[in-house]
């Protein structure tokens, strides 16, 4: 279907079968390498085929996005490299690091990366970074990164390829949790990898295989699925969480939002429309965090992101370390977005200061 648009192709296009085999008998009436579903199978290559078309590489799919982010740093690097990796992104991901991979000689430094990245052998890039939602120059970074030797992924979980595809900025690696916005409904747990050339793509699959950190079929049909409706929700779930970050700003109850669309900023807007659906606030302390989870009425009290339903959380549980105490984490789904403020106000109310 060439010659319509992405939107129509997605929408069109079949879905597989869910072939669940883990073997196949050896013969030329099945293409490709299907004989043993570690290595490959039917349903994983098509899901492939379609991110590495939405990306614009080459794309791998992996048992989860941590599982992805683990085959990148010990398949491409080597005992004694350094990771540059920003910070206020993913906690995971320097947890990954600075725990289990530091036993294996990986050097991890946390960096601000709305500024330049440190000499290092792979910087990582987290574009409307989890959960503080600092923006990077990617050009700049980028280039200044390949300058110094280093290779550059980029997270781009939050904002998906619908609104930034970071192989055209010069990234060398896309890395998504497709648990999140492209799978979409909490349902499927996945992660997957976007090369810009063809050699990184064959040393990955090759280290995926031995490894075994291998999606499975039925995760990657559901992403396929999903993927059908990516373009729409992504729209939705960005338009609404702006209203709500403008919302949230004027609010007593707010002490600040953390939302790139919220005021002008020029860096972010050279690379993106618009803004997705995750954003942070902070109320007062832990204390009136706790009091607003635990008031949502509609909102699930939930970690996670990018699905069709809206999930909140003070990220202190997780990352006290990190974030302030009053933090509060929200990912905006498909719900009418009078219903979200609404939940959202009765919550305050019950803090005494709305
Ligand atoms: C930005 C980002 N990257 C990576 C991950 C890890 O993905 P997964 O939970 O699929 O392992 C997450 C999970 O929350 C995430 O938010």
């Amino acid at each position: 279907m060439s010659g319509v648009d992405r939107e129509t192709r997605l929408a069109r296009g079949e879905l597989p079968p869910v072939d669940r085999a883990t073997i196949h008998v050896y013969s030329e009436a099945i293409p490709g390498p299907f004989y043993y579903q570690r290595n490959a199978h039917p349903v994983g290559a098509e899901a492939e085929r379609l991110l590495g078309e939405l990306d614009g590489g080459h794309a791998l799919l992996f048992s989860s996005g941590s599982g992805a982010t683990t085959a990148v740093i010990l398949a491409l690097l080597h005992p004694g490299a350094t990771v540059a990796v920003a910070d206020g992104g993913y906690f995971g991901t320097v947890g990954l690091l600075q725990g289990e991979l530091a036993r294996w000689g990986i050097e991890t430094v946390v960096f601000d990366q709305t500024g330049e990245p440190p000499n290092a052998d792979l910087v990582w890039l987290e574009p409307c970074a989890n959960p503080m939602m600092s923006f990077p120059d990617l050009e700049a970074s980028i280039a200044w990164a390949h300058a110094s030797g280093a290779v550059v992924v980029v997270d781009n979980t939050v904002l998906s390829p619908i609104l930034l595809r970071p192989l055209e900025h010069g990234a060398d690696f896309v890395l998504h949790s497709a648990t999140k916005i492209l799978a979409g409904h909490h349902d499927a747990l996945l992660g997957a990898v976007i090369c810009a050339r063809l050699e990184d793509h064959a040393r990955l699959d090759a280290f995926r295989t031995a490894s075994g950190i291998v999606a499975a079929p039925d995760p990657a049909w559901l992403m396929l699925r999903g993927i059908k409706t990516l373009a729409l929700r992504v729209e939705r779930q960005s338009a609404s969480a702006l209203e709500l970050a403008r919302r949230l700003a004027e609010h007593p109850a707010v002490h600040r939002v953390r939302y790139p669309g919220l005021t002008p900023d020029p860096v972010a807007e050279r690379y993106v429309a618009a803004f997705g659906p995750l954003l942070s606030f902070d109320v007062a302390d832990g204390d009136e965090a706790g009091r607003v989870e635990k008031a949502l009425q509609l909102i699930g009290n939930a970690t996670s992101l990018g699905g069709v339903a809206s999930t909140l959380e003070a990220r202190a549980r997780w990352e006290p370390a990190r974030v302030p105490p009053g933090l509060l984490r929200l990912s905006v789904g498909l719900e009418a977005v009078e219903d979200l403020w609404a939940d959202l106000e009765q919550a305050f109310d019950g803090l005494g200061n709305g």
